[in-house]
């Protein structure tokens, strides 16, 4: 408005043929600024500087939009904040601006020629709207945008290491019969029933042959059985040989052997009895001359299966049964110290009765 105003004097002051003389009163102002016109010559008797009003400032700019909604966060448990909201536009146009402040009241100018009265000028018209008000400051930037949304689940994690194994279960229940096994083998021939009753008479054979061809037929069998019977005694009398090699004779059917043992009584008598015989029991002359022999070839005395342990004074067998053969030393069984009830055979064949803690050699029969 007051450049209006002033550009209105100026006008004023051109038309009325003196030049006006534009003063800059300070620096820094603008063509807006005050102005002071020299005296015109004849200047129309004008009114006083007080008829321009100021214009009203321009309407205030509209607020600025809101920001955009910032973008929608990363995804994840938290979202970060939103990205800051970018820029709003440019605010509307401002409101229009208060009235701005009054104008400086202009310098008197010089009196004029007094002319004729004129006629009371009206009332100025109002001045123009004023120039558009600046535009608004930027809005400020929106409010942060609201926190986005939960981001989808991550990819499944790595498959973890096996665990330890687990306790042993609890028994299942019993399961159901299985289907029957195969069948078994065939079992072993059962032993032979009881002989049959005699049965009734059968009917007459045939006539027979003359016999002549089974007796043949026996020869040949005992022929055959003649052969292997000699071969059995040639083999059981290398078994012998090799039952008496060494420490062994053998009498009829009897075999006294030693293996060079030597202990008491009780002791020997187990050790043969273990080995499946007994300690030698010279029943003859014959058999007391093998253990005789046996014992010489040891050079050592040895108990004999006699003794009166049971029966004081009477010499038996382990049998129990008296001796029916003996060859004692002479002067024998004396029975030295009330303590000899063992028989021992000297390696002469003579027999002394001995107690039988004794350690003699270990022979026995089979
Ligand atoms: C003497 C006796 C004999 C006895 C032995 C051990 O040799 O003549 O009878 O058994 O001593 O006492
Ligand atoms: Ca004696």
């Amino acid at each position: 408005m007051l450049v209006f105003l002033l550009f209105g004097a100026l006008v004023t002051a051109v038309l009325s043929e003196s030049p006006p003389v534009l003063k800059q009163v300070s620096q820094g102002w603008n063509a807006c600024s005050l102005v002071v016109c020299a005296p015109a010559e004849k200047g129309i008797p004008g009114r006083d500087g007080r008829d321009g009003i100021q214009g009203l400032k321009g309407e205030k700019g509209d607020q600025g939009l809101q920001g955009p909604r910032g973008i929608l966060g990363p995804p994840g448990k938290m979202g970060p904040a939103g990205p800051k909201g970018s820029q709003g536009n440019d605010g509307s146009k401002g409101d229009i601006g208060e009235m701005g402040p009054r104008g400086i009241r202009g310098l008197q100018g010089p009196p004029g020629n007094v002319g004729p009265s004129g006629a009371k000028g009206g009332s100025g018209p109002q001045g123009e709207k004023g120039v558009k008000g600046e535009i608004g400051l930027k809005g400020a930037p929106g409010p942060q945008g609201p926190k986005g949304n939960i981001g989808a689940p991550g990819p499944a994690g790595a498959k973890g290491s096996v665990g330890e194994k687990g306790a042993k279960g609890d028994v299942g229940t019993k399961g159901l019969q299985g289907p029957a096994g195969p069948q078994g083998p065939v079992g072993k021939p059962g032993s032979p029933g009881s002989k049959g009753d005699k049965g009734s008479i059968g009917d007459k054979g045939t006539k027979g042959d003359s016999g002549l061809s089974e007796v043949n037929l026996l020869k040949s069998k005992v022929s055959a059985l003649e052969g292997q019977l000699k071969a059995l005694q040639a083999n059981f009398a290398k078994y012998q040989k090799v039952a008496t090699f060494p420490g062994g004779r053998t009498v009829g059917n009897k075999v006294f052997k030693t293996n060079g043992y030597e202990g008491n009584f009780e002791d020997l008598k187990q050790k043969c009895v273990q080995a499946g015989g007994q300690l030698a029991t010279p029943r003859n002359a014959a058999e007391n001359d093998a253990v005789q022999k046996v014992a010489a070839l040891y050079n050592k005395s040895a108990f004999l299966g006699i003794t009166d342990l049971k029966t004081k004074g009477t010499f038996k067998y382990l049998n129990d049964q008296p001796i029916t053969y003996s060859n004692w030393l002479q002067g024998e069984p004396n029975n030295n110290q009330g303590n000899e009830n063992c028989v021992e055979i000297f390696t002469n064949g003579k027999w002394n009765d001995r107690a039988c803690g004794e350690k003699r050699l270990l022979l026995c029969e089979f």
